[in-house]
């Protein structure tokens, strides 16, 4: 009777460890992720956003080709990590404050891609750059804002204002 109880309180309990598992950590992990997602994207974006104003300050001969060059290496180093900040259901069609648009997992090897085509055009700056052609420095950055940035902002966001 004692040991027929201890089981069935066994057994109940372990369809509660079964049924929070299923439905409670997680529910609150991804909503937890999810403000923390959206900020970490939002920080990327603004410090590639950054790293653009300080490029066009050189270019229009207001900045050093030493910050220049560091404005190039954070965008380089952000391109890799820009599908990290994109995890699934994370757009538009859930958040009304996202301007990403769903597109973006439907075609998710032409956001990577986009994310990359953004490195390679760093890297071209950094080169043209390094070679003290202000001509070839001003193209490749035009290239960048218009190519990399644009070149996927064209496709998967639509901005909201
Ligand atoms: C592979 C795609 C992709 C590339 C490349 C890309 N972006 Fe974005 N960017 C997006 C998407 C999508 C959004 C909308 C994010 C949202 O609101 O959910 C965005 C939003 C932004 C925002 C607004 C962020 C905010 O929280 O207000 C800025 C600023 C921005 N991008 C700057 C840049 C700059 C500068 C570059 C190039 C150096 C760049 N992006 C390259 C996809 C990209």
């Amino acid at each position: 009777m004692q040991a027929r109880s201890l089981r069935w309180t066994g057994v109940c309990a372990l369809a509660v460890v079964v049924a929070v598992a299923a439905f409670g950590p997680e529910r609150v992990a991804v909503a937890d992720g999810y403000g923390k997602v959206m900020e970490e994207r939002s920080k990327l974006m603004k410090g590639m956003g950054g790293a653009m104003r300080t490029l066009k300050g050189f270019v229009e001969g207001r900045n050093s080709a030493e910050e220049a060059s560091a404005a190039a290496d954070v965008i380089a180093a952000a391109a890799p990590k820009i599908p990290d900040v994109f995890p699934p259901n994370t757009g538009m069609g859930v958040d009304p404050k996202s301007e990403t648009k769903d597109v973006v997992w439907e075609k998710w090897d032409d956001f990577t891609a986009a994310a990359a085509l953004l490195g390679d055009k760093a890297a071209a700056l950094k080169t043209a750059l390094a070679s003290g052609d202000a001509g070839a420095a001003g193209a490749a950055f035009g290239d960048l804002g218009k190519n990399g940035c644009g070149g996927c902002h064209r496709q998967f966001r639509e901005k909201r204002n």
